[in-house]
């Protein structure tokens, strides 16, 4: 019933209406980055907002573990997303502090990109440095240290908060080290677990290397466990989420 009003009188919802979607795209775009902008922009920020949207969405409870922490960045980013969706997940970060291991195997073909080892070294005492730099406070997390093959034990289990994991974050780029962390996450994934690999794609994105040559290889050993392909970010990271009964790959 607009047609027989006045223009003045409709103006102002006219004008509305044109802002309306304006005012909304530059919130959710701009202010709030919403994840749903897909693009190289979509970063692990971006990722970490998204995959505590989907805990919210999902009800999904449980921990955050992330296997090669380094100085923390992606670690801080999660700690902010986990606060702004108001959700209490126990952090747990396992690394070597020492850097990466020598490459083995498949990874030390040398038609790939390598890292020295020792790269990506940063102390437990700095870590914690930086995570408080970036306003993480020490009773938000615990700090696993030592090389995977020898860390991850069982007993691990038994400390408080880490099973279920309601996200998985790994990131420590040789198949070695993430067929370690593979195998000790495997009792502690639930349905819906969002399993995360930040170095899929190096090694050229080579499906018999790295992270992803590793979960290839776990997934064939664990035809019960589905993975549902979730999100892409970052320029070499993915995102799946995990079924304990489903055949979906
Ligand atoms: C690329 S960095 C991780 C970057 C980090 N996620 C970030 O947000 O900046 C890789 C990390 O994995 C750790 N790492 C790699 N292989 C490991 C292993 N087998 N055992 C323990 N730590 C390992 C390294 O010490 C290093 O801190």
């Amino acid at each position: 019933m607009t047609e027989g009003r006045p223009l003045a009188a409709r103006l102002p919802r006219a004008l509305r209406s044109l802002l309306a979607p304006f005012a909304r795209n530059v919130l959710k775009y701009l202010v709030l980055r919403d994840p749903s902008i897909r693009s190289q922009h979509f970063g692990t920020e971006q990722m970490a907002n998204l995959a505590a949207q989907f805990l919210e969405t999902n009800e999904i409870r449980g921990s955050y573990l992330e296997f090669g922490v380094y100085r923390g960045s992606t670690f801080a980013q999660f700690y902010r997303a986990f606060r702004r969706h108001r959700l209490d997940v126990p952090m747990f970060g396992f690394d070597s502090f020492q850097g990466l291991p020598s490459a083995g195997d498949a990874d030390a073909d040398p038609g790939f990109r390598r890292y020295a080892e020792g790269s990506f070294a940063c102390s437990e005492a700095e870590l914690r440095t930086e995570l408080g730099r970036r306003r993480v406070p020490a009773d938000a997390y615990t700090l696993i240290a030592g090389f995977y093959e020898d860390s991850l034990s069982p007993a691990l289990y038994e400390r408080p908060g880490l099973s279920p994991a309601a996200i998985v974050f790994l990131d420590c780029f040789y198949a070695r080290s993430t067929r370690a962390a593979l195998r000790f996450i495997t009792p502690t994934l639930q349905d819906g677990t969002v399993l995360m690999c930040n170095s899929y794609f190096r090694f050229k994105a080579h499906p018999d290397h790295g992270e992803r040559g590793a979960l290839a290889e776990w997934c064939r050993q664990h035809p019960t466990i589905g993975l549902t392909e979730y999100a892409k970010f970052g320029t070499t990271g993915i995102a799946f989420i995990a079924h304990l009964t489903a055949a979906t790959r």
